[in-house]
């Protein structure tokens, strides 16, 4: 697993003093620094290519994002290490800071006692008996969007998975009449908030200010999408009724010791998240299993063998998922080939990261992208191979190899949502319909929060004459 240089920090012309004392490793600093935009321009250019070819540098290199030196590790081991054992050591860092507008204080954007307080508040909406009851919104979602379609017909899949994510989520998390405003609110500003979010993530701070479209258009989806939200969070609060939704486990929950609730204020910057952080990560992999699926013809028989032979045609039910094991390899394999791009700490302690000393303030990041193509880790990397998932196969793998979820004190809370999601939806599709690639539309990933795919138009094929 492990390679000839990790651990061997360079020591050259190219490396920066920071944080240096005798005896210490200093980590390397990427090539192709620009002055003033440091790395920039390659993080927004090929940041897959970028990211990936960071471990050949060392276990922890430096790149700059503008001015502002930033330390990426690339070993498993220290990206362990920074997600969970030493996770108290680090704050969520400056990308955090950026999109605070948006988000407020909510768990993605909140750390220490604060954020624990709101894990534990929120807890009951991802308990298991609750996400088998979003399995019903699931399914009828997914039905209405495969009855929509005709055999022979031309869809954008990856425009068509953002919808209907963004109403599952929407629909768990608000039931009522009013609540289909917000749904429908955040259909239309999503795709622009997290057009932009990336690249105000990466760019250097001035350029927010900028009078350029592109920060007029961002502020005022944010604008709107919280607006709506605010509207429904008051009224339910007026009402003051469990629907059985999200919002309404949100509004009532206590905390044990204090017996306090969230102040709206609260309530709705978690709202803000969840339908941000639920709904487009989970759309993109279900486009990417879609796209593979059509790529690999012995992946789809398997696959559709197994819908046939559990579901035999019955609306999917929560219980079904364990029996799913060839899809669940599926997912797996979808989440390693298509996670999140980069995942931001800012030291709040000294850390030794293999040798390297950190001070505090030190913004750090890790690449799931990276590691997850690393082909020490993941032989013939860019192949789609879902028995990688094997229990033997996937048993040799260390500690850090595989977080598509995260992992430690911010571990993604939502992951068996998302799991039980694509699953529901992938298995009602198949029940009618195979997605056939468009011949001569190749598609590739694109740099937003999320690995996007480029416009991936698919084919519907019933599946049963
Ligand atoms: C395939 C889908 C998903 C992926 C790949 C994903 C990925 C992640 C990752 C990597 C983190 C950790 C971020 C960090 O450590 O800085 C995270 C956190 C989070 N996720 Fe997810 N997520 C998914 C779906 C969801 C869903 C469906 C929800 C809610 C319904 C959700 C809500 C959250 C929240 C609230 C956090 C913040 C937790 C904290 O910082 O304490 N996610 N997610």
């Amino acid at each position: 697993m492990s390679r000839a240089n990790v651990g061997g920090m360079v020591v050259g012309p190219d490396v920066a003093g920071h944080g240096s004392r005798s005896g210490e490793c200093i980590a390397p600093v990427a090539p192709g620094r620009l002055p003033l935009l440091g790395h920039t321009m390659s993080l927004l250019g090929q940041p897959f290519r970028f990211l990936s070819t960071l471990r050949s540098h060392g276990e922890v290199v430096q790149i700059y994002l503008g001015t502002l030196p930033m330390y990426v590790v690339t070993s498993p081991e220290l990206a362990w290490q920074v997600l969970a054992t030493d996770a108290d050591s680090f704050d969520k860092g400056m990308i955090f800071d950026k999109v605070r507008p948006l988000f407020g204080n909510g768990l993605l954007n909140s750390d220490g006692d604060f954020n624990r307080r709101q894990r534990r508040l929120m807890q009951p909406a991802f308990h298991r008996k609750r996400i088998a009851g979003y399995v019903h919104t699931m399914a009828k979602a997914a039905s209405g969007l495969v009855e929509s379609w005709r055999p022979g017909e031309v869809v954008a899949v990856d425009e068509q998975m953002d919808s209907l994510a963004l109403s599952i989520v929407g629909r768990t998390l608000f039931s009522t009449e009013l609540g289909r405003d917000a749904v429908a609110e955040a259909q239309r500003s999503m795709p622009i908030l997290s057009k932009y979010l990336a690249i105000r993530a990466f760019a250097p701070k001035f350029a927010e200010r900028l009078p350029i479209p592109a920060n007029r258009r961002y502020d005022e989806a944010a604008a709107r999408f919280r607006r709506v939200v605010a509207e429904v969070i008051a009224a339910a609060r007026a009402e003051s009724k469990d629907h059985g939704d999200l919002l309404s486990t949100l509004l009532l929950a206590r905390d044990e010791d204090t017996g306090e609730g969230m102040s709206d204020q609260q309530v709705h910057d978690e709202v803000v998240t969840i339908l941000t952080a639920g709904a487009e990560t989970t759309a993109v992999a279900l486009a990417w299993f879609f796209y593979e699926l059509g790529q690999h013809p012995e992946v789809e028989r398997r696959f559709h063998t197994e819908i046939d032979h559990v579901i035999a045609g019955r609306i999917v039910t929560f219980d079904d998922i364990p029996r799913l094991q060839y899809t669940q390899r599926i997912i797996r394999e979808v989440l390693r080939k298509y996670p999140l791009l980069l995942l931001m700490r800012r030291a709040r302690t000294h850390v030794d990261l293999g040798g390297v000393h950190i001070r505090p303030g030190t913004e750090v990041a890790l690449s799931q992208y990276a590691l997850h193509h690393d082909p020490y880790l993941y032989p013939d990397p860019t192949r789609f191979d879902p028995d990688r998932w094997l229990p033997d196969r996937a048993a040799t793998l260390p500690k850090g190899a595989f977080v598509p979820f995260g992992a430690g004190l911010h571990h993604c809370p939502g992951y068996s949502f998302a799991e039980t999601e694509i699953t529901i939806v992938a298995a009602t599709v198949a029940a009618r319909w195979r997605l056939v690639p468009v011949a001569g539309k190749p598609v590739h990933p694109r740099l937003t929060a999320t690995m996007r795919p480029s416009r991936l138009s698919m084919i519907t094929m019933p599946r049963h004459a």
